[in-house]
């Protein structure tokens, strides 16, 4: 027993700095995806619920794009081991759509951060007969804007 306790300590040491050294992913920052858009999240509580804007590449309008508002919230369970859960609406400024996001943020095997999410696009229908073609899906990847690395 007595020589088991140096011994635990070291493991204990160990792992402690191991946990210390593995990195997290941070969703705060400026972000890019596959269709070109960007993200900012300027704000994240200590609840995990967070704000910011979004600059979409892309529209399924005819309008003219504009800066829109995000917010969402991050899962704070502490299984989730840096690597967290979490879902965010866009209310589109320049359309009668709405966007919802969901994804995890991972840190790949390069260390980089990258977010893998799907989201669902809710446009606006004048008719219930038209519901059925009212949402569209996807997937996006964002990884962190090159300056924020
Ligand atoms: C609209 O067209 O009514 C609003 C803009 C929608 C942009 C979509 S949301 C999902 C996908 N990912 C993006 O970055 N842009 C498109």
């Amino acid at each position: 027993m007595v020589q088991a306790t140096p011994f635990l300590l070291v493991l204990f040491l160990a792992l402690w700095a191991h946990g210390l050294a593995v990195k997290k992913c941070s969703l705060t920052g400026r972000w890019v995806n596959d269709l070109g858009s960007n993200m900012t999240i300027t704000t994240v509580n200590a609840n995990g619920v967070f704000a910011g804007s979004y600059h979409t590449a892309v529209t399924a309008t005819s309008n003219e794009i504009k800066l829109s508002p995000l917010q969402g919230a991050l899962q704070k369970s502490p299984n989730q081991r840096g690597q967290p859960t979490f879902g965010f609406t866009v209310n589109w400024s320049f359309s009668d759509s709405i966007t919802v996001f969901t994804g995890q943020c991972f840190v790949d095997e390069y260390g980089k951060e990258v977010l893998k999410t799907m989201w669902l696009l809710r446009s606006h229908v004048d008719n219930i007969k038209n519901d059925w073609k009212a949402t569209r899906v996807g997937i996006n990847v964002f990884t962190r804007l090159q300056s924020q690395e």
